[in-house]
């Protein structure tokens, strides 16, 4: 496959400005309306012999490391909500380390861009071995994961090239999406919720394109930010993974400190950290959580923080407590799928403040794309 970075100075930028075309691929043929009512659904034939085991499964677990856990994470809330199955987390590492609990009648999904990363193929292993039904979700068509698991979805994002991951970040949540959708089958008490999902995901390729706008605005906030040795994120619920992955992508490229916060536990730690210099970023786009952010938001400005809020479109004025509290609009779709918006003005920052403390983008220090070893 011929891979070049077109008009784009890295492929890293090229992967965050092609995530409209790679969600749209992602979605080929996945998505449908039948039957008379028109009723709309998702097709993934990479599981449709194994969908009644899923749905029978005691628990669905996702392993996974990074950005692909992160992904995975993004997805929990409506994995929970459409399955009807208890849904948990792994860090590859960490239940190797714990050597924790797998059963016969669990599904254990792994998510892997490479489908190659050490931690998550010996996870993979231990499932196996403990008998459970094993579902790989990678990039790579003939990857290890790919191989070895019983059945899967390839997410279709194209080749990734950049060590940071972005396309494949939202083509993992996408696919995660979809497979909730798979799962939780169609029942009259959730067909509303189903369509505007599948409503949602039609339109996100346009949506991502829309976000996409803020290039510029974001190299203006790296400008702001050049200096600064550390960044913190507030989010929750649908946006707590986004809080941590937009974390990691300053973290890994940029070379800054950054740690993504769960806004729900502000008071039981990070609140001790606020003065005046240290700016934080408040995820408070419009779902189930917009008023407990507002009020995070209010409780961040009475300690003197430095607030850049991001917000849903036309909400500035309304969410921003005071003139020195910079906003992010972005446009509003599906609670479910805003993480796949929100993410992309966190990775542009990343990106530009990379490029402009002088670093390689591509191939930040010490990081390598697949992590094959142990
Ligand atoms: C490395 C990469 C990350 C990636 C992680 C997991 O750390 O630099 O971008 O998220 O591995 O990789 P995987 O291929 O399993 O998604």
């Amino acid at each position: 496959e011929q891979i070049n970075k077109g008009h784009y100075e890295h492929y890293m930028q090229k992967e965050i400005h092609e995530q409209p075309e790679s969600l749209t691929t992602t979605m080929r043929g996945r998505l449908i309306r039948r039957g008379s009512s028109k009723s709309k659904s998702v097709l993934l034939g990479g599981l449709k012999d194994h969908l009644k085991t899923i749905r029978r499964s005691r628990r669905i677990v996702f392993i996974g490391c990074g950005t692909s856990y992160n992904a995975a994470l993004a997805a929990r809330p409506i994995l929970e909500e459409l399955s009807g199955v208890p849904v948990t987390m792994e860090i590859a590492s960490d239940l190797l380390d714990r050597e924790g609990p797998i059963y016969r009648e669990d599904t254990a999904v792994f998510v892997s861009q490479s489908g190659e990363t050490a931690d998550t193929l010996l996870a993979l292993q231990y499932a196996l071995d403990n008998g459970a039904l094993c579902v790989g979700i990678t990039n790579t068509v003939g990857s290890a994961i790919a191989r070895n698991t019983h059945c899967g979805v390839h997410i279709n994002a194209g080749a990734e090239i950049g060590v940071a991951s972005t396309k494949a970040y939202t083509s993992q949540i996408v696919v995660m999406a979809m497979l909730a959708l798979a799962i939780g089958g169609d029942t009259i008490s959730n067909q509303a919720r189903r369509e505007a999902i599948v409503d949602g995901l039609y339109d996100l390729p346009n949506k991502v394109r829309e976000v996409l706008e803020l290039d510029q605005e974001m190299k203006d906030l790296a400008n702001l930010l050049i200096a600064e040795q550390s960044l913190l994120v507030f989010g929750r619920g649908y946006n707590y993974a986004t809080a941590l992955e937009g974390a990691l992508k300053v973290k890994e490229v940029a070379l800054m400190h950054s740690e993504g916060i769960l806004a729900g536990e502000m008071k039981h730690g990070p609140l001790a950290l606020v003065d005046e210099n240290l700016p934080i970023v408040v995820i408070a786009t419009h779902d189930a959580c917009f008023s407990k952010q507002q009020s995070v938001i209010q409780q961040l400005h009475a300690r003197r923080g430095r607030l850049i809020v991001m917000c849903s479109k036309g909400d500035a004025a309304s969410v921003c407590p005071g003139e020195s509290c910079r906003a992010i609009e972005v446009p509003q779709v599906v609670d479910c799928l805003q993480p796949v918006i929100n993410v992309v003005p966190l990775q542009l920052l990343a990106y530009h403040l990379t490029v402009l403390r002088g670093f390689n983008v591509d191939q930040p220090r010490n990081l390598a794309k697949s992590v094959t070893t142990q």
